[in-house]
C-alpha cells in the first residue's frame, strides 16, 4: 500500500483509500490532520459508523464497481459538509481498493457568505451619505428655501456626503483592479525615490492643510525594485494619509527609506519605507484586523475625515502582488510605524 500513500499523499483535499472488506488501506496526511480519528486502532470503523450514509456509498460503489459522487456530513470536531467521490481504483494486493476524495464544502459557503458581507457592507456605507443627502434636499426644498444662511451651510454638508461617495467608488475601483491583477507576474522595475517623490507631492497639500509636518529622509541610491509606478505610489500615499490623518494636532509625519539586506520579514535582500506618526497609536488587537475591508478602529472618525476603510486592503493586495509586506508597529499614545518592504530586482544595479 505504500505505492497508494505515496501518490495520495500529494492531494492537497483528504484522499482516503479503502479495501473491499471495508478496512482502511491508505490515507494521506490532509486526511489525517481532518481526521485523526483515523488514527487510532478502529479509528476507520468509527469513521464509517458516525458518517451516515457512507457506507452504503461504500456498497454501492464496490457492488457495480463504478464511480459514485455524494454529499455526506463528516465530522471532525466541527460539523463539516463534504462532497465525497469515490472510485474504485480495482484490486491492488489481493483486493479492491476504493478512493474517497474529499472536497470541504464549508470552503465554498465561506466564499458565499463573504461575497454577501461585502455587499452589505458597500451597501451600508451608500445607504448613509445617501440618506443625509435626501434629508439636506428636503430641508432645502422646505423650510430653508428662503435661508440664505442655512442654504449655504446644508449645501456644504451635502458636498461633503458627496466627496465621501465619491471616495468609495474610486477605493471599490482601486480594489477590484489591485484585487484582479494580484497574481499577475510583474515585469517592469521602478525607482523607489521616484514613487516616493510622486507620493510625497500628492499629499503635501493635505499634510498644509491640517498643520502637520511632513518629514522625509530617503538613502541614496536605493536599488531598483520590480514593480509598478502607479500602485506603489497608492500604496504610499494611502499609509501618508493615513499618518496625516491620525496624527495628533500640529504632530509630525515621517517616511524614510533604506536598504535592509539584513533581518527582515522578506527574508531576502529589500528595500524598506516606513511611514510613522507621532498621533494615537492602535491597540496590538486590532493590527491584524487592520487590512480587512471596512475595517476601522473608530469609525465616526474615519468617516469624518473622508475615510473609507478600504486604503489598507488596497495596500495589502498591491503588496501580495509585489512580494512584499507590510509590518504595523504601534504604541498607544505614542504613535504607530507602517513598513513596508519590497524586494530588490534582481540585476538591479545602483542607478
Ligand atoms: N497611522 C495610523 N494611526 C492610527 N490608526 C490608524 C493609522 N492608520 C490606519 N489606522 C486605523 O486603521 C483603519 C483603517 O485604515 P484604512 O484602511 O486606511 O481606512 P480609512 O483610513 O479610510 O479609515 C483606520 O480607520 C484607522 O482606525
Ligand atoms: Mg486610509
Amino acid at each position: 500500500m505504500g505505492v497508494i500513500k505515496h501518490i495520495i499523499d500529494g492531494v492537497s483535499v483528504p484522499v482516503i483509500a479503502v479495501r473491499g472488506d471495508l478496512t482502511l488501506a491508505a490515507a494521506n496526511a490532509v486526511a489525517f490532520e481532518e481526521f485523526p480519528e483515523l488514527d487510532d486502532v478502529g479509528g476507520f470503523a468509527r469513521f464509517l459508523d458516525k458518517t451516515k450514509g457512507l457506507h452504503d456509498l461504500l456498497g454501492e460503489a464496490l457492488e457495480e464497481q463504478d464511480s459514485t459522487k455524494a454529499k455526506v456530513k463528516a465530522r471532525n470536531g466541527f460539523r463539516r459538509d463534504y462532497t465525497v467521490t469515490i472510485q474504485s481504483i480495482g484490486d491492488f494486493e489481493g483486493s479492491q481498493i476504493l478512493l474517497l476524495t474529499f472536497e470541504d464544502e464549508s470552503i465554498q459557503k465561506d466564499i458565499k457568505s463573504m461575497r454577501t458581507g461585502f455587499v452589505a457592507n458597500v451597501s451600508h456605507e451608500i445607504r448613509s451619505p445617501l440618506t443625509a443627502i435626501s434629508g439636506f434636499v428636503e430641508t432645502l426644498q422646505g423650510p430653508a428655501i428662503e435661508n440664505v444662511e442655512a442654504r449655504e451651510r446644508f449645501l456644504g454638508l451635502m458636498a461633503k456626503e458627496v466627496k465621501r461617495m465619491t471616495n468609495l467608488v474610486t477605493d471599490l475601483l482601486s480594489l477590484s483592479q489591485v484585487e484582479a491583477k494580484e497574481r499577475r507576474s510583474l515585469k517592469k522595475v521602478v525607482m523607489p525615490d521616484m514613487v516616493i517623490h510622486q507620493a510625497i507631492e500628492a499629499v503635501t497639500a493635505m499634510a498644509l492643510k491640517s498643520g502637520k509636518t511632513l518629514l522625509v529622509d530617503i538613502a541614496t541610491d536605493l536599488p531598483k525594485v520590480k514593480g509598478r509606478q502607479d500602485d506603489l505610489v497608492r500604496v504610499l500615499i494611502n499609509l501618508l494619509e493615513n499618518a496625516i490623518s491620525y496624527s495628533r494636532e500640529k504632530g509630525q509625519v515621517r517616511l524614510s527609506a533604506s536598504v535592509n539586506s539584513g533581518e527582515n520579514p522578506l527574508g531576502t535582500d529589500a528595500i524598506c519605507i516606513a511611514v510613522s506618526d507621532d498621533g494615537e497609536g492602535i491597540a496590538a488587537e486590532e493590527i491584524p484586523l487592520l487590512t480587512q475591508r471596512f475595517y476601522r478602529v473608530d469609525k465616526s472618525r474615519s468617516r469624518n475625515l473622508g475615510g473609507t476603510g478600504l486604503g489598507l486592503a488596497i495596500v495589502k493586495h498591491v503588496l501580495v502582488r509585489h512580494r512584499g509586506k507590510l509590518v504595523v508597529e504601534s504604541s498607544l499614545g505614542e504613535g504607530s510605524v507602517f513598513s513596508v518592504y519590497l524586494p530588490i530586482a534582481e540585476n538591479s544595479s545602483q542607478s
